[in-house]
């Protein structure tokens, strides 16, 4: 075990890397920020943190950063992550989500680096009906879960050539802001419920668009997995100083094991603002009926205890950030 010293977070001006960033810095270590801007902001940027503007895309620029800040630990999150996106331009999210994890991990052979942690994405696994666990053989369905299966296995066919041990994180739907109300959600082109509820609640008629109501589920609408993005960001943490500290490498769902229809999460929603209208539409192609985490795995090997598992508080609290953005 050597101690971790230096930690490289890619896609750290974005909403899960910059929360990372936010309590690596409070735990006083070295973080490194590579962005390009892409879907990133400014704002988002740890002020403590050392901030570097380049692309993944450029390993020799990358190599030179690893080396030149003695990078020891990198925490993987860049890439592309519009679903719909991703079907009509596949050409762009291969370039950047899996040539681009390819030569990130290029640029850390002959390093110091000895741990790479890996966002990752429940849809990997495919179609599931409710909880899944880490044993399930991936079968992605849409393109944007493809490319990160590609990047998964990128990461797992180095690992031994380059000498460093992986943490593969397939998150659920992750969702909330930072208790500091300094870090949350800023871009809306991804469809997430929860953001788009969110913009909703500013509006003074609100409106919510329901992608199919025939799912073989208790209401016919999509079950998921919503996890705060403070929670997510302490299993990084947790998982880092977990490999490090057993030179093990793994793969976890990071979830809590528990499904909201979409249907549930909107009627919380209405029992705050009672106007709102609800409009359903046809289902989305790629969208699976019911998908939770089989959790065992993450409270047994991390030992984890999610603080902020409340639907309520993770709407309340992406609902404050939303205000905060509009002032
Ligand atoms: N948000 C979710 O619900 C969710 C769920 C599953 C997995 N993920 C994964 O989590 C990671 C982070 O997602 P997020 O929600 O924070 O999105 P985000 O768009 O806020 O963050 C991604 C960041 O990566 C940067 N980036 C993209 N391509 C880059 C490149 N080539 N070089 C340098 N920087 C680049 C962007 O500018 C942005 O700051 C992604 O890998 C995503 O696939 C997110």
């Amino acid at each position: 075990m050597n101690k971790i010293r230096n930690i490289l977070v890619t896609g750290g001006a974005g909403y899960i890397g910059s929360h990372i960033a936010e309590i690596l810095i409070q735990k006083k270590t070295n973080v490194f920020i590579l962005d390009n801007f892409a879907t990133g902001f400014k704002r988002l940027i740890i002020k403590k943190a050392v901030f570097i503007k380049c692309d993944i895309k450029n390993s020799s620029r990358v190599k030179e950063i690893i080396l030149k800040y003695n990078i020891d630990s990198i925490i993987h999150l860049a890439a592309h992550l519009n679903v719909s996106e991703a079907e009509k331009n596949k050409k762009k999210y291969n370039s950047n989500n899996i040539l681009g994890t390819l030569k990130l991990i290029e640029a850390c052979k002959n390093s110091n680096v000895k741990n790479i942690i890996f966002s990752s994405t429940c849809a990997v696994y495919g179609s599931v009906n409710g909880s899944v666990n880490e044993k399930k053989k991936p079968n992605p369905q849409g393109y944007y879960a493809f490319t990160k299966y590609k990047g998964e296995q990128i990461i797992r066919k180095y690992a031994k050539k380059y000498n460093y041990r992986y943490a593969i994180l397939r998150y659920f739907n992750v969702a909330g802001a930072s208790e500091s109300n300094k870090i949350g959600e800023i871009q809306r082109s991804y469809g997430h419920l929860i953001k788009n509820l969110a913009i909703q609640s500013l509006k003074k008629q609100p409106k919510i668009f329901i992608y199919g109501n025939n799912y073989g589920t208790k209401d016919g609408t999509c079950v998921r997995d919503y996890v705060h993005v403070s929670d997510l960001a302490d299993v990084h943490i947790k998982s880092l100083n977990y490999i490090n500290l057993k030179s093990k490498s793994l793969v976890l769902n990071c979830g809590y094991g528990k499904g909201y229809s979409v249907l549930q999460i909107v009627n919380i929603f209405k029992r705050m603002k009672k106007k709102l209208i609800i409009e359903y539409t046809k289902r989305r192609p790629g969208d699976v009926a019911k998908v939770y985490a089989d959790t065992r795995k993450i409270k047994k090997i991390l030992k984890w205890k999610p603080k902020h598992n409340n639907l309520n508080k993770i709407l309340k609290s992406a609902f404050k950030w939303e205000k905060s953005l509009s002032k």
